[in-house]
């Protein structure tokens, strides 16, 4: 039987719905599979071949064996959590960041990775027509929920050793005097091994970034946040010592999200959240109604696997393994990318090379490149997925994302080669 679709408007769908665009995410991960040869250098996948199979096995085994563990496992738990894996979190985070008070566990809330918890304090904070500070260039996803909720992006210049300060001045200055500081929520930052440039945003530039937020908030009339995405930090090829906002002596403007699915794995999708009172309490009304309460299973794996000290084993092979993928790319890239035409700053971490193309060569969704790397059986993300609608200046339309996190070591060289066939012709 077919069901005859009608046209949006009359479908009675809500303002968000009729907004809300296609994720280019969705259609990266479809291109994927329409073409089974093509090799996808685009995703942030990580690599299959060193997901935690045998352990997930045997932790998850051992849990539903245990009578009372594995009834609770099995059974709903609650909106902010499981309390197990909220302290285990709130120590982890706390041990990383050095810090001689830890963090309260009731200021954990875990979620159904950390991409539901970028929505929920969206949902939270913003309402249409009000700004949110983004990284130029950013994580795409995240612009995705700002263009769905009806808010505004404002774009903060990168420099290779994180966020610009000075533009970061500049773009405040200009919104008080435009008068839309009242609009300003927050300023959202992917602080380690940013997707997607791999550049990081140091503690002094963190700090020097609450100063400045703060320093507008008697104008603005209410609070204005730092949310720190430090979805790669513990994805350094060096263990990084870097302490996170969260440090900062005056941190209540701070919110920390964090995951669990790059370190161990995608499918488990557990993230969360370090946040302050009251905004923890409005995202975990608001994750009432969403779902009230994440899986409680993949909570108790994830309590399970860091308990037992699986996480921080595996987190040690990942780290040896995307540095040698990481390096391998590179090598790649200098062999078959045209001398002279891309240049990138090789990542100390993460999952991802930004290259940088000469400005006369567009690497845009229709682009002569894209079209013709596809046409090769190689995908990459056009760079300016990455950047946020900003009406103080035009997109950039000559970088390009790819990643070593999910392709194998043939497939990388072979995708490079693809793609660096591809840049010739382009
Ligand atoms: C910067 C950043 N933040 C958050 C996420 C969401 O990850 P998850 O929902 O799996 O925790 C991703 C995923 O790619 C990411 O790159």
């Amino acid at each position: 039987m077919q069901i005859k679709p009608v046209q949006p408007r009359q479908a009675g769908l809500s303002e968000l719905a009729l907004r809300t665009e296609e994720p280019p995410i969705t259609w990266l991960m479809s291109a994927v599979l329409d073409r089974p040869k093509l090799i996808s250098l685009a995703v942030g996948f990580t690599d299959s071949a060193t997901l935690p199979v045998e352990e997930a096995a045997d932790l998850l085994k051992r849990l539903l064996k245990n009578k009372s563990r594995s009834r609770a496992a099995l059974q709903y738990g609650s909106t902010r959590g499981l309390p197990e894996l909220r302290q285990l979190t709130a120590d982890r985070v706390s041990s990383l960041d050095q810090l001689s008070q830890p963090i309260p566990s009731d200021n954990v809330v875990i979620t159904t990775g950390s991409q539901q918890l970028l929505y929920l304090l969206t949902e939270a904070l913003c309402d249409p027509g009000d700004i949110v500070l983004v990284e130029d260039p950013t994580y795409f996803v995240y612009l995705g929920i700002l263009q769905s909720r009806g808010v505004h992006a404002r774009a903060v210049r990168m420099r290779p050793d994180g966020i610009d300060l000075e533009h970061l001045e500049q773009v405040l200055r200009e919104l008080r005097d435009a008068g839309e500081l009242p609009r300003l929520k927050l300023f959202y930052m992917v602080s380690y091994f940013q997707n997607p440039t791999g550049r990081s945003t140091g503690f002094q530039k963190k700090l020097a970034a609450l100063d400045l937020l703060r320093s507008v908030e008697r104008a603005a009339g209410h609070a204005i946040y730092l949310l720190e995405d430090a979805a790669y930090r513990e994805l350094g090829f060096a263990k990084t010592s870097d302490r996170s906002a969260l440090a900062a002596k005056r941190n209540e403007r701070v919110f920390y999200t964090g995951t669990y699915s790059k370190p161990f794995a995608t499918g488990v999708r557990v993230g969360f959240g370090i946040l302050p009172e009251p905004v923890l309490g409005a995202v975990l009304r608001i994750k009432g109604n969403h779902d009230f309460g994440s899986s409680s299973l993949l909570s108790w794996l994830l309590a399970e696997a860091i308990h037992e000290g699986v996480y921080e084993r595996h987190l040690a092979c990942l780290r040896v393994r995307y540095q040698r993928k990481a390096r391998l790319m590179e090598r790649a890239m200098k062999e078959h990318f045209p001398a002279g035409k891309a240049m990138w700053e090789p990542p100390q971490g993460g999952l991802y090379f930004w290259v940088q193309l000469p400005k006369t060569v567009r690497t845009g969704a229709r682009s002569k490149l894209f079209k013709s790397a596809v046409a090769n059986d190689v995908l990459y993300v056009p760079g300016e997925f990455c950047y946020a609608e900003d009406r103080a200046r035009s997109k950039p339309k000559h970088e390009l994302r790819i990643s070593f996190g999910a392709a194998s070591e043939s497939d990388i060289r072979l995708g490079v080669a693809r793609l660096g066939k591809a840049l010739e012709k382009g």
